[in-house]
């Protein structure tokens, strides 16, 4: 059970806490992600400030149940209480500790196991044990209570074992004494660790602690969402760097969980790699890359350029200054320089496109070459256009394409032209006026303008 709720008033922030987003998606939505390898749990979320929100952030097939107003921890148990009751084994965590490993999770439920504990409470001993509820154990190790920071006394705030707020649970043993949590603390709320004290006066609560504090760090304000987003970044990093992908400067480099990199791939300073992107061996990403949701081939090249929902073919190369925007596909070979954007279009093997231009809707064949200057103009006003270029084709500078239009194989497109009707294969077009030249001109010209704008002189003595 996921108790994602609260509105965690110390983010300071329009949304609720568990949507704020960490890895590029919400917090809630990364943990139940990692959740999902448990295939014999099922997942309950308990919501409550920005439900409709909440709700549409979690993965497809995540039971929720709505808590309002949201009285603390214990009343949201309490609330989800039907979810639960007939489980053999109940999992408690918070929404806004969502970098716990599935691994450490697992070691919850074996300890849970193993020791027959009514509960079992995730525990660690951060550097800073803060203002997170301190562990009070008895001499064998079990838990006897947990003791929130505002409500504990100076001696209990000594206390560095403390809770992460992850908790595996008997479902009866719980429902038994639910009923019994009061009010009469600091926050004025039903706090779920006081139902620890009640079990431990009927059973064993048992304590597990996680060895790696960081991982179980609760988010409440800005400042530990950033701390996190350093966590889970270091984390996603040594696993591509053990995977021989190669970092020069991790530190500038932020990755997504879902983000695959094959090993020989190299990613430079500034790099961004977002949502689904897929990276294979020996392509070199950045400096300064943002590429989101894209597919990029072996040996290819991206550097100070975006990429969205795209995909760049083997040893294409793309930048600097260059914008691949969704549905884009760089064929094997193919170039694409500065300041060149690129939408729904495919620029064939091994064609160009280097310097300065606009490709939408378009389609480019082999080899063909897209001048500087060259634009599509896809869009009429009302609905966008196809261009089609066959291979082989030379489209000269400054060319505007007005869609739609098709340059046919091998023809060549003048420069400074605007081409409105199809070119036929093989073929020249041009469109631009005939030169004119006058000879001498100039001179003639700035004789007339000399003559005609010379002013009077001044009278003498005046400024
Ligand atoms: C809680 C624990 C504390 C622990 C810490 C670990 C309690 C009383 N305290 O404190 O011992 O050290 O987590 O991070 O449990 N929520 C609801 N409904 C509510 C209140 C909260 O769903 O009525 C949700 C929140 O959205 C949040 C989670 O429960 O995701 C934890 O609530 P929060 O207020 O952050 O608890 P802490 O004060 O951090
Ligand atoms: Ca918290």
């Amino acid at each position: 059970m996921i108790l994602a709720a609260g509105k965690g008033v110390r983010m300071r922030s329009p949304v609720a806490k568990v949507l704020h987003p960490l890895g590029g998606r919400p917090m809630v939505r990364l943990l139940l992600d990692g959740l999902a390898r448990f295939s014999d749990m099922r997942a309950v979320c308990v919501v409550g400030h920005d439900r409709e929100a909440v709700k549409a952030a979690l993965p497809p097939g995540v039971a929720t149940v709505v808590q309002w107003p949201p009285r603390g921890t214990g009343d949201a148990v309490r609330v989800a209480r039907s979810k639960f009751s007939s489980a053999d084994v109940l999992v408690v965590m918070p929404g806004d500790a969502p970098l716990v490993t599935p691994e450490t999770l697992r070691k919850v439920l074996d300890h849970h196991r193993r020791e027959k504990a009514l509960a079992t409470v995730l525990t660690a001993v951060p550097d800073d044990p803060a203002d997170y509820g301190r562990v009070v154990q008895y001499a064998d190790g079990s838990v006897r209570r947990i003791v929130e920071a505002v409500d504990a006394d100076p001696e209990t705030l000594q206390i560095r074992r403390i809770n992460t707020g992850i908790y595996a649970f008997d479902p009866k043993a719980l429902l038994s004494v639910i009923g019994q949590l009061r009010t009469s603390n600091k926050k004025g709320e039903f706090y779920l660790t006081d139902t620890i004290e009640l079990l431990s006066q009927r059973g064993r609560v048992a304590a597990l602690n996680v060895e790696n504090a960081e991982e179980a760090a609760g988010i409440n304000d800005q400042a530990d969402l950033s701390r996190m987003e350093g966590v889970l970044q270091k984390r996603l990093r040594r696993k591509l760097l053990e995977n021989g992908v190669q970092m020069p400067h991790p530190q500038s480099v932020y990755l997504e969980p879902e983000v695959r990199v094959s090993g020989g791939a190299r990613l430079l300073p500034g790099t961004h790699l977002c949502g689904r992107t897929v990276v294979a061996s020996g392509a070199v990403i950045g400096p300064d890359a943002f590429v989101v949701d894209s597919k990029i081939g072996v040996g290819v090249k991206i550097w100070y350029s975006v990429v969205e929902h795209s995909v760049v073919c083997d040893n294409a190369t793309v930048g600097p200054f260059a914008h691949l925007r969704p549905k884009t596909r760089i064929e094997k070979n193919a170039r694409v320089g500065n300041f060149v954007e690129i939408k729904s279009s495919r620029l064939g093997r091994g064609a160009r496109a280097l310097h300065l231009a606009y490709l939408g809707d378009a389609q480019v064949g082999e080899d063909a070459n897209i001048g500087a200057g060259t634009i599509t103009c896809n869009f009429d006003g009302y609905k966008k256009h196809p261009t089609i270029v066959a291979s082989g084709a030379f489209i000269g500078s400054n060319t505007s394409l007005v869609a739609p239009v098709s340059v046919g194989a091998g023809a060549f497109v003048g420069a400074g032209s605007v081409i409105t009707k199809n070119v036929p294969a093989g073929s020249l077009a041009l469109t631009r006026a005939p030169q004119v030249v006058r000879s001498g001109w100039a001179k003639r010209r700035r004789a007339l303008m000399t003559t005609k704008t010379k002013r009077p002189r001044r009278p003498a003595g005046e400024r």
